[in-house]
């Protein structure tokens, strides 16, 4: 039987991934598609539903994105989303034209509740708006069933055809009640189900899995992070001991973090597999002995990396997978999913690592989101310490040290990391700072303890909030928290004689030291 599949079919907006999210919150699997998708390869998919997303053009002039009439009479329900609404319309034979004021932000909008699509909605609702054109006149067959002071079609629907239109953004929070409207959608007028559902991932999945590699060996490098461990786990569930988990200790991770991976991976821990831990701090430091430069220190990190698994890769032998961690962000951001690709080299999706011997390659989170890769694992029973870990980047504390990298310098940052984010946690702001850690500046100062005067690093705390990475505030931490990390830190680790809050913004300043 088919999995109940809505697509989405990406114009170029930018709130194409918070649809697909949406409609996955509502139980119903969905999937982003370019609106280049041919015709028949939609048919093929038979989903039970199609959404058509916003999109910065003007669907009147010439080069703009389209599609084709026959869209709209494959018998599937289609809801077109802002420019997805006006194209719907244009196409149809309505009418959208320049307004004169954009219409920005939350606005009320009355609509008739009547409509399947507004059942249970207000009569008057906040929704979220972002448009310049704006429909003037419906297509024949349509019925306006929503409009706002400015707008006279803030939503129309031809329900014989299926066929659902409106202006505002209910993907976006702002839309008060916009999950009610998609949820409408998904459930009564394309009929869904809604058993999508984590724990019939897992099964489905493990299902798959068994499938595919049958007796084959699989290998994966485990880093610790979300991903991979998630990943690693429903391996294990599927193929139990012919999964190989290469962990890669750089000594260059947070406090204890080795060995907590360890737990939960190796011999004592839970799951059935085959766990190597490579100790190769010695080797890493070695490397790192005397280099300053930021983007040096990261290809040293990166190389020794490859080298180090590549030679416990040789010792195993050819496999028949290697498993890779990508999740559906990296899926999309990388231009093979929708639309709107901000194209990240680093995430490596389809590219394949030519130092080990594997036939092919496995991703077993694919279709996931964050915070359903986070889902599958507390499903299925890893920490929540290892489920809910803040990013880690790949070179580690090694550009958290500004400066030489050397042993001793890894321990003071590790410590004082450690005291920060037990304070952190205590004060209960764990769970809302989007990223924090201790960073090593390369500079000593004069200072005095006791009565001996001393010449000691300064550590910097960061903390910071953001939403995709690439702009980022300073988080605003209670002072008292500040000043108790600060002389928890002063007193407990060695060589340390001031503390630093790093107040910069992204941009100008970046998330990590270097
Ligand atoms: P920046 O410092 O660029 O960080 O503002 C943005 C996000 O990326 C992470 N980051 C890295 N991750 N290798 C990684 O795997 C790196 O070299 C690297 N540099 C930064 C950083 O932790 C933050 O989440």
């Amino acid at each position: 039987m088919k999995r109940e599949t809505v697509i989405v079919l990406d114009f170029g907006g930018q709130y194409n991934q918070l649809v697909a999210r949406r409609v996955r919150e509502c139980n119903v699997y969905c999937e982003i598609y370019s609106y280049k998708t041919g015709i028949e390869k939609i048919r093929e998919m038979e989903p039970k539903g199609i959404i058509l997303t916003g999109g910065p053009n003007s669907c009147y002039e010439a080069d703009s994105p389209t599609y084709s009439e026959e869209l709209f009479s494959l018998g599937i329900p289609v809801l077109g989303l802002c420019y997805g609404a006006q194209l719907m319309q244009h196409i149809l034979g309505g009418k959208v034209e320049r307004a004169a004021v954009r219409e920005y932000g939350k606005t009320d909008v009355f609509v008739d509740t009547d409509s399947r699509l507004f059942a249970g909605v207000s009569a008057r609702t906040v929704c979220w708006m972002s448009h310049f054109d704006y429909i003037s006149q419906a297509a024949p067959g349509f019925g306006v069933t929503a409009h706002t002071a400015d707008c006279p079609v803030a939503a129309a629907e031809d329900p014989g055809r299926k066929l659902y239109a409106v202006q505002f953004h209910p993907e976006v929070l702002h839309t008060v009640e916009g999950t009610k409207i998609l949820a409408n959608f998904v459930h009564d007028i394309c009929g869904c189900a809604g058993d999508w559902r984590m724990d019939s991932f897992v099964e489905e999945s493990v299902k798959a899995i068994r499938k595919k590699v049958g007796s084959g060996k699989v290998l994966c490098a485990l880093s610790g992070g979300v991903d991979s461990s998630v990943a690693a786990v429903l391996l294990s569930k599927a193929v139990g001991e012919q999964l190989t988990c290469v962990f890669v200790d750089h000594g260059l991770l947070r406090k204890n973090e080795g060995d907590e991976v360890e737990a939960v991976f190796g011999p004592d821990g839970a799951y059935d597999l085959h766990f190597i831990r490579v100790n190769a701090q010695e080797r890493f430091y070695s490397k790192l002995a005397g280099v300053t430069e930021p983007e040096k220190k990261r290809k040293i990190i990166g190389e020794e990396f490859i080298r180090v698994f590549e030679e416990e890769a040789k010792k195993i032998g050819a496999v028949d997978f290697l498993v890779q961690g990508t999740i559906y962000p990296d899926v999309v951001e990388s231009g093979l999913g929708g639309e709107s690709a901000v194209i990240k080299s680093h995430h490596n999706v389809g590219g394949l690592p030519d130092y080990v011997d594997f036939k092919e390659i496995i991703e077993p989170l694919r279709e996931l989101f964050k915070d359903e890769v986070r889902k599958a694992g507390l499903e299925m029973g890893i920490p929540e310490y290892l489920v809910y870990r803040q990013p880690f980047p790949g070179p580690g504390l090694g550009i958290r040290i500004i400066g030489e990298v050397t042993a001793e310098k890894v321990r003071i940052v590790q410590d004082a990391d450690a005291i920060y984010r037990e304070e952190i946690a205590r004060a209960g702001l764990d769970k809302s700072i989007g990223q924090y850690f201790a960073a090593l500046t390369n500079m000593r100062s004069v200072g005095v303890m006791g009565d001996e005067r001393t010449y000691d690093y300064a550590i910097a705390l960061r903390a910071v909030n953001t939403v995709d990475f690439m702009t980022a505030d300073a988080a605003q931490i209670p002072w008292e928290v500040l000043q108790k990390v600060t002389s928890r830190i002063i007193n407990e680790v060695g060589h340390v004689n001031r503390v630093m809050y790093d107040l910069t913004s992204k941009p100008p300043g970046t998330i990590e030291f270097e």
